[in-house]
C-alpha cells in the first residue's frame, strides 16, 4: 500500500460523509452548498400532505466503501447499519415510483455487497425484500424490465436499463439458494436471451429497446450513457459465475470485435486512441459521432481486464504475457491500454478534471485553441465563457479513476498510481467544499470554479473507493474473487448451483436497413 495517499483518500470520504450525516443523514441525496438533503420519491397523503422518505440511497451506496477503509470509519458505519436495519423497510412502504435500474445498481448492489463483505444476514434480507419489491419490473407480457416496477406505461428503454440487473439478481438468487428461489436468476436471464436474439451482425446493440417485444429501435450504439454497462456486463456475467457459461463470453467478444472494428478511431494530431458513437444517418454509410462521454472510459479497463479472463484456465501474470492471452486479447489489450491515455488527455484541462463529454477532431476541421475549453485533439461542444454547456461539467464521476485502478492491477506499474494521485488532487482543489462536502464543478475549464449543488451518491460508492483501492495492497478485493457491478459494488464469483437456461448462441441479424 501507499499509505499516505491511501488515507488522504479516507480523510477525502469523511470530509464528504461527515456533511451529509450532520445535514441530512437518511436522505437519498445530498446538496452540499445549501446544506440539505432531498429524496427521490414523495407521497401524498389523504389529507394532501406531501411527505418524501429516503430509500437509501447515499447510505447504502456508502456502506461497502466504510467497511473497506475499515476502522476509522467503524462509528459511521455501525450508525449506516442500524438505519439500514431499522428505517429502510420505512422508507420501502411510501415508495411511489423508482428507477428500476438506478435501485438496482445502487440500492440492492449496495446491500448485497454489504452482505458478502460483512456476512451479516441482515443485510441479504433487506436486499431480498428489496428484490421482491422490484420484480414487478419484469413484468407479465414484457420481453425487458420497464424502468420502473410499477408504470409501464413507456414502451422503451435502454439497453443498459434492461441489462445491468444481471450480476445483482443472479447473486441474488445464490445467496438465497437454500430458499430455492430461482425466479430472480431466471426474470433477469431471460433479458439476455432476448438480447442475445436481436444482437446485429457487426455484435454491436443499439441503445433503445421497445419493452413489449424486445425488439431493437433505431437508435446510436454508444459506449457512454444508455448503452454503456451492457457490454460491461455482458464480460462481467461470464467472469461472476467463474466462467462457466461460455455464452456471455461469445456475446461478448461479437461486441468487442465490433467495437474494434467500428468505434475506436485515432485523432489526427497527437494519435490519441478514442471511442465514437454510431449514429444511423438514414441512407449513409457513415455512422460515425466523435462523441465521448466521460462513461465511455469505463472501456479502457474493461478491455484490460476482458483480454485477461478471456482465457478458459489459466491465470494470467501481472501484467500479461503476450503469450497468454488470445488474438483477441492482445488487440483488447492494446487498446484498453490507448484507450486510458486518450481519456486521461481529457483531464487536460484548466481544472484538471476531465468534462462530461469531449469531441474529437477530424482531421479536416481547424482547431480553435484560443476559445475556452479548446484542444487540438478534443473541444468541449458550445464551450463559452459566459454560459458553460451541461458537457462541460465534472460531476465527481468515477469513470476514468475505475479504468486507472484496473490498469494498476492488471499491470502494476507505477504511472497508474500517479495518474489516480493527479485525479484525486484535482478532486481536491476543485470540488472539495470548505465547509463539508463535494460539489459538481459546472465547467472544469472555467476559473474560478463554479459550483452546482450537488454530491452525486457515486462519488461515495465509487470514485473514492477506486482511488482507495488505488493505493491499498492488492490482495484488498482481488479481481479473482470478486466482481465489481457498474456501481463500484464488489460481488464475489462463485460457481452457479442454479441451473442456467440461457446457454444457446444464436446467429446475428442484418444491421437494420439493409
Ligand atoms: C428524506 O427521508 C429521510 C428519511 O426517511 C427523512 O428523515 C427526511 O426528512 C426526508 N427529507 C426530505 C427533504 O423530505
Ligand atoms: C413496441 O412493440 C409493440 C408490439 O410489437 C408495438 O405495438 C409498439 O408500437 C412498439 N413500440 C415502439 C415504440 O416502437
Ligand atoms: C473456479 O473454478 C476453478 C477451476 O475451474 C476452481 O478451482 C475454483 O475453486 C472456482 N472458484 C470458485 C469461487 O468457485
Amino acid at each position: 500500500a501507499d499509505i499516505r495517499k491511501r488515507d488522504a483518500v479516507v480523510k477525502a470520504f469523511q470530509h464528504a460523509w461527515s456533511a451529509y450525516e450532520q445535514d441530512a443523514f437518511g436522505a437519498d441525496e445530498y446538496h452540499p452548498i445549501s446544506h440539505r438533503g432531498s429524496n427521490l420519491t414523495t407521497s401524498t397523503s389523504p389529507s394532501g400532505v406531501r411527505t418524501s422518505r429516503g430509500i437509501g440511497y447515499t447510505i447504502i451506496d456508502a456502506l461497502d466503501t466504510m467497511l473497506l477503509m475499515g476502522e476509522p470509519l467503524a462509528p459511521q458505519y455501525e450508525k449506516a447499519k442500524a438505519w439500514v436495519k431499522r428505517e429502510l423497510p420505512r422508507g420501502w412502504m411510501r415508495v411511489g415510483s423508482v428507477s428500476t435500474f438506478e435501485t438496482t445498481i445502487r440500492t440492492l448492489g449496495g446491500l448485497l455487497s454489504a452482505y458478502h463483505l460483512s456476512q451479516d444476514p441482515m443485510f441479504l434480507e433487506r436486499a431480498a425484500e428489496l428484490g421482491a419489491r422490484l420484480l414487478p419490473a419484469f413484468g407479465e407480457g414484457l420481453w425487458a424490465p420497464a424502468q420502473k416496477p410499477n408504470r409501464r406505461m413507456r414502451t422503451d428503454t435502454s439497453i443498459a436499463e434492461a441489462a445491468t440487473l444481471q450480476l445483482e439478481f443472479r447473486y441474488l438468487a445464490h445467496a438465497l439458494r437454500e430458499w430455492n428461489d430461482k425466479e430472480f436468476w431466471y426474470k433477469a436471464e431471460h433479458v439476455m436471451r432476448v438480447l442475445n436474439q436481436e444482437r446485429l451482425e457487426s455484435g454491436l446493440a443499439p441503445h433503445k429497446l421497445n419493452t413489449t417485444d424486445g425488439s431493437f429501435l433505431w437508435s446510436s450504439v454508444r459506449m457512454g450513457s444508455s448503452g454503456d454497462s451492457y457490454f460491461e456486463y455482458l464480460l462481467k456475467q461470464y467472469i461472476q459465475t467463474n466462467r462457466t457459461e461460455s455464452v456471455y463470453l461469445q456475446m461478448y467478444t461479437d461486441a468487442m470485435r465490433g467495437v474494434q472494428e467500428h468505434m475506436v478511431q485515432r485523432s489526427p494530431w497527437k494519435g490519441h486512441t478514442y471511442i465514437t458513437e454510431l449514429v444511423p444517418v438514414p441512407g449513409r454509410d457513415d455512422w460515425t459521432g466523435a462523441k465521448q462521454d466521460h462513461l465511455a472510459c469505463f472501456l479502457a479497463g474493461s478491455l484490460m481486464l476482458g483480454a485477461t479472463r478471456n482465457l478458459q484456465h489459466l491465470r494470467a501474470s501481472v501484467p500479461p504475457q503476450q503469450t497468454e492471452l488470445t488474438a483477441e486479447g492482445r488487440r483488447d489489450w492494446k487498446v484498453g491500454l490507448a484507450l486510458l491515455e486518450g481519456c486521461m488527455d481529457t483531464t487536460k484541462t484548466l481544472t484538471g478534471l476531465a468534462p462530461e463529454s469531449v469531441w474529437w477532431r477530424a482531421d479536416d476541421q481547424q482547431a480553435l485553441p484560443d476559445e475556452p475549453g479548446q484542444q487540438w485533439d478534443w473541444y468541449i461542444m458550445g464551450a463559452s465563457k459566459f454560459w458553460p454547456p451541461y458537457d462541460a461539467r465534472y460531476i465527481l464521476r468515477p469513470e476514468i479513476a475505475e479504468s486507472v485502478f484496473l490498469a494498476w492491477r492488471l499491470t502494476g506499474a507505477r504511472r497508474y498510481r500517479t495518474y489516480a494521485w493527479n485525479i484525486f488532487t484535482a478532486i481536491e482543489m476543485y470540488c472539495r467544499l470548505p465547509e463539508g462536502g463535494y460539489a459538481t464543478v459546472m465547467d472544469v475549464d472555467n476559473l474560478p470554479v463554479k459550483y452546482e449543488d450537488k454530491q452525486e451518491t457515486f462519488f461515495l460508492s465509487e470514485t473514492l473507493k477506486y482511488l482507495y483501492l488505488t493505493f491499498a495492497d492488492e490482495n484488498v478485493l482481488d479481481l479473482n474473487e470478486v466482481v465489481f457491478n457498474t456501481e463500484a459494488h464488489p460481488l464475489p464469483i462463485f460457481t452457479p448451483t442454479i441451473k442456467p437456461r440461457f446457454t444457446e448462441y444464436s446467429t446475428l441479424k442484418p444491421a437494420p436497413g439493409t
